[in-house]
């Protein structure tokens, strides 16, 4: 392996920064070109590419969002658009590649490697933290961070005027933010796709918390949630059914993917970038590096996608406790 390209694909998680940052100095450690490429699948078709040395990723470690840009490739998906990316690959003699994205992504690295037999290692970034073989995926924590600090807000005039809040947080399909910023945030309720309680628990639980002496509420909700209703619906839903409760709605957006990565996504993508390149120098391909038990270990990248990881049962118990 004497080329190694570096690029960011997907929806772009704080960390990714810190990521490029380390397969580009571990490439200069291991005395190996590197290559950045622009736009994830897309610059790879488009052949917009750029060499990194060891001094083009000075003063990146704190920054979020990705200096490679991110993009979602419709063009990938088609053989034509993978025959055009494998060419230019080949034209700027790289030799392998390491993809930092979630799931999409890491499908669309399993399909060329089927095809061409072209090395690649994933990272996984991701705030949802909805990919198998991790038990955290670079930004989550961060991410996790900004929502808790926004609840935290929402709680100070929640409770100046006695309301209730519907606080959606990203996620896509997983609770993993939701279930996580709600108990660190201290929400009454904690709305996530894992588990459909129905809105009768809903209703029930916010009287228990009115009759409980409460005065004001947060309800977390995932936006993947399985209530069949938008944030908006159920907010709507809740002050019909409710008495004497002013309800409002905050949607947090993408606000939780921007924002300078926490230390622990910055060490997590300096150790992942590191064993990724170490990983094809050692003539690996076709996994994902993730933490388990706090230590750097691989899994492979197909299983990465398909597994599913379970919701903490601990948690959800700890998230009802917490409510009385
Ligand atoms: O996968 C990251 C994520 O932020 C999800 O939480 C969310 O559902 C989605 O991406 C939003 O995508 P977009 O940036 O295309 O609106």
């Amino acid at each position: 392996i004497k080329k190694i390209a570096v690029m960011t694909s997907g929806g772009d998680s704080p960390g990714m920064n810190a990521a490029i940052r380390s397969v580009v100095r571990a490439c200069a450690y291991y005395r190996t070109e590197c290559v950045g490429i622009y736009r994830g699948y897309q610059g790879m078709i488009e052949g917009d590419m750029i060499p990194l040395t060891a001094r083009s990723v000075n003063n990146i470690v704190h920054k979020g969002g990705t200096i490679l840009k991110s993009a979602r490739s419709k063009d990938f998906r088609t053989k034509e658009g993978r025959k055009k990316a494998y060419e230019n690959l080949k034209e700027n003699n790289i030799d392998a590649l390491v993809v930092i994205g979630g799931d999409g992504s890491f499908t669309g690295g399993v399909v060329f490697n089927k095809e061409y037999n072209f090395p690649i290692i994933g990272i996984p970034g991701t705030i949802d933290n909805d990919i198998f073989g991790t038990t955290h995926t670079l930004g989550y924590d961060t991410a996790l961070n900004t929502a808790v600090d926004a609840i935290d807000k929402i709680r100070d005039t929640a409770s100046s005027h006695n309301r209730l809040f519907f606080v959606e947080v990203m996620g896509r399909d997983a609770g993993f933010i939701a279930l996580n910023a709600g108990v660190g945030a201290g929400a009454e309720e904690i709305l996530i796709p894992e588990e459909d309680l129905g809105l009768d628990r809903l209703l029930e639980s916010l009287k228990k918390s009115r009759r409980a002496g409460k005065s004001s509420s947060i309800v977390v909700v995932s936006e993947g949630d399985k209530t069949g209703r938008n944030v908006f619906e159920l907010a709507d839903y809740v002050e019909e059914n409710l008495e004497d409760y002013e309800v409002r709605v905050s949607v947090l957006g993408h606000m939780q993917r921007g924002g300078t990565p926490s230390c622990f996504d910055r060490v997590l993508a300096s150790r992942m970038g590191v064993k990724a390149v170490e990983l094809l120098i050692d003539g690996k391909t076709n996994l994902m590096v993730g933490l388990q038990n706090n230590e750097i270990q691989t899994i492979d990248l197909e299983k990465a996608i398909k597994g599913q990881n379970d919701i903490n049962r601990e948690l959800l118990r700890v998230s009802d406790i917490m409510t009385t």
